[in-house]
């Protein structure tokens, strides 16, 4: 199955120190999803979106959008996959330009695209997408970024990327610098992008309980390489690596007696699909793969028959 967005084998070094080793994952395409890159401070993670975003060109290895190599596509090509491949950062004060009204970051990309015919088009369009993540235009638009709250910041920038529909959004830690309960609204307006309008997520955050939430498949990274991926139930409650398993001990618990209840269901709108989607694994998730390179999908069904074989070879080994 092809998918949209492809990582293959990337490596990363900043003077001689590799960031990134042997990296391969994909997004997008026939069946839109969450997938969650979860790993602590300096594991790789934004060097990994950067890589996708084509900000940083890898070492070795490649990153390809529908089939062709960032490297070489030409113009028309390259403005496409600029389109259709947004990024949400961390701090949302950082994109905006702090002389120009929050109008002038919506605004640009439309023009730039050539998304609408004229001014009114643009404002009707923007005050469509401003909606449609919670905030009011009439309170938004007209204002200095240090005019609205974070938070408003924040949704800002999830509306200035659906201007450009994008096939692909990539979120660096979206909500690490809102409160808890913003933080909830944020993560249900991208579970609600991927499901209502089936635009593909990677969702990198170095929280693991807010990735068990929202997203159906989680990457595992340390020290720039990916230890384990897997549906985000398998990954959580059969973690294979023990990495992945000092990840979960170490989620803080109200209760300092009681660990993280992972007996607790999912909010039902979160519950898994019937459809998950599977990578090049690393050594501790090359059981619940077909061991041949590239992306597959595979039912749930189907992952927990390929770790119960697994698991059988293994007492039988
Ligand atoms: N431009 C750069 N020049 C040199 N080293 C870099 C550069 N960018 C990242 N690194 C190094 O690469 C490693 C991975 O950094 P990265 O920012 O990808 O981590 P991260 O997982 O996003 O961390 P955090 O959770 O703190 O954001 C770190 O050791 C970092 O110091
Ligand atoms: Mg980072």
């Amino acid at each position: 199955m092809n998918k949209l967005l492809e990582v293959r084998a990337a490596s990363v070094s900043f003077s001689g120190k590799q960031a990134l080793a042997n990296v391969s994952l994909a997004a997008g395409g026939a069946h839109p999803a969450i997938t969650a890159v979860v790993g602590e401070s300096g594991s790789g993670k934004t060097t990994l979106l950067r890589m996708l975003l084509g900000f940083q060109h890898p070492t070795s290895g490649e990153v390809i959008y529908d089939g062709q190599p960032l490297t070489r596509m030409d113009g028309a090509a390259q403005k496409r996959f600029r389109r259709e491949v947004q990024a949400i950062f961390q701090d949302p004060f950082d994109a905006f330009n702090p002389f120009y009204k929050i109008d002038h970051p919506l605004l640009a990309p439309l023009k730039a695209f050539g998304l609408s015919a004229s001014r009114d088009q643009s404002y009707d369009r923007i005050e469509k997408t401003l909606r449609s993540v919670g905030l009011n235009p009439a309170q938004t638009l007209g204002k200095y970024p240090h005019q609205i709250s974070g938070g408003q910041r924040q949704r800002v920038m999830i509306a200035r990327a659906l201007l450009l529909e994008p096939q692909i959004i990539l979120a660096d830690e979206p909500v690490s610098m809102v409160d808890a309960s913003l933080r909830s609204t944020i993560l249900e307006i991208l579970y609600e992008l991927n499901r209502s309008r089936g635009i593909s997520l990677i969702y990198v955050t170095h929280d693991l309980t807010t990735a068990y939430q929202v997203a159906d498949s989680i990457v595992v990274l340390h020290g720039g390489q990916i230890m384990e991926v897997g549906a985000t139930e398998e990954v959580i409650h059969d973690p294979a690596h023990p990495y992945t398993r000092s990840l979960i001990e170490a989620v803080p618990s109200p209760d300092p007696d009681t660990p993280w209840n992972l007996n607790q269901a999912r909010p039902p709108v979160l519950a898994p699909r019937d459809q998950v989607l599977l990578y090049p694994t690393g050594p501790h998730r090359a059981v619940a793969a077909p061991a041949r390179a590239g992306e597959i999908a595979v039912t749930a069904a189907q992952i927990q028959l390929a770790v119960s074989q697994a698991k059988a070879d293994a007492v039988v080994a």
